[in-house]
């Protein structure tokens, strides 16, 4: 096992962000994912972002191929026997996490952590799967990863305090300000940032602003960088209402219903930037 040495499992938008990431920080790092055409498109972000990194004079053009050199594109598990921690960042499914880390004891090294960027799915239930419980954690980063400099560092009812501490040294050594947090609905973040939103369109629903003024209002009165409604379109409205379904779920708690207009606009297909219309309209 080599402490300079990672595997991210899934190369989609987070998966390949946290890839570029620790490579850039000097690590080895295997990015893997099943699908071989979303490998390529994961390596195809990552070049361009080094790329674009170097034409802006952010990077020399020898950092950028070195950073390259460390990368190693699989489609498969073989190699992760070296790795010191594996941060699974696959799609958000409970079966599918679930299956990955089963599979991911018998292929890693028995010391390794196994951490998930999961955004909604309980640390807990995946550690219980694991084979490895107390190894097991969460490790949230923010979209895009590169540049976010939060990272959530979950501990689930089992995580040791060992493992605790080499993944909060994992985040810093990454230049990211991690947070201490319990195994619990939507974190810290998500658990207050999603239901704002989700008030907005309340708001919204009800008459009570337009989309321009909620946004404006939100922006010139609290001092938030965008609009609530303009950050659903960011995010996706799907994805904001998966996280009210999961905090309404768990906590079987009235104040975290999804907001009746937030699920026509998913039914609808207007999702936000992604499909070009959302609480806003997108060239
Ligand atoms: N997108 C965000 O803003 C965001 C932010 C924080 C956390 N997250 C979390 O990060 C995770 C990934 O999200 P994403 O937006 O990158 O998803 P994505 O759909 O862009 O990528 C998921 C990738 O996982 C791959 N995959 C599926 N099963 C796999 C397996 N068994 N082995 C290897 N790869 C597999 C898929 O082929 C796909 O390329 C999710 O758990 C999500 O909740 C997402």
């Amino acid at each position: 096992m080599n402490d300079n040495t990672i595997a991210v499992i899934g190369a989609g938008t987070m998966g390949n962000g946290i890839a570029q990431l620790a490579a850039s920080a000097g690590l080895k790092v295997h990015m893997i994912d099943v699908n071989a055409s979303a490998l390529d498109a994961g390596m195809t972000a990552i070049n361009r972002a080094l790329e674009r990194a170097v034409s802006r004079d952010k990077l020399s053009a020898d950092d950028a191929a070195a950073t390259q050199a460390r990368l190693q594109p699989a489609t498969s598990l073989e190699g992760i026997g070296e790795c010191s921690l594996i941060i699974e960042a696959a799609s958000e499914n409970p079966e599918v996490k679930r299956s990955i880390f089963r599979q991911l004891h018998e292929a890693a090294h028995p010391d390794a952590i196994l951490a998930s960027n999961t955004s909604s799915i309980s640390l807990t239930d995946i550690a219980a799967h694991s084979g490895r419980p107390d190894k097991v954690i969460g490790m949230h980063f923010f979209n895009p990863a590169p540049v976010m400099a939060l990272v959530e560092v979950i501990r689930a009812l089992q995580t040791s305090d060992e493992t605790f501490t080499r993944t909060r040294d994992l985040a810093l050594q990454l230049g990211k300000t991690p947070v201490e947090v319990k195994d619990s609905p939507g974190f810290i973040v998500n658990r207050m940032l999603v239901p704002m939103i989700n008030e907005a369109v309340f708001v919204l629903a009800e008459g009570v602003a337009s989309a321009q003024d909620i946004d404006a209002a939100m922006k010139l009165g609290s001092n938030q960088p965008m609009g609530p409604l303009a950050l659903a379109d960011l995010i996706g409205l799907d994805i904001c209402l998966s996280v009210m379904e999961v905090l309404y779920a768990e906590f079987a708690d009235s104040k975290y219903r999804p907001c009746p207009l937030l699920k026509q606009m998913v039914a609808a297909g207007y999702l936000g930037r992604k499909s070009g219309r959302g609480f806003h309209h997108y060239a």
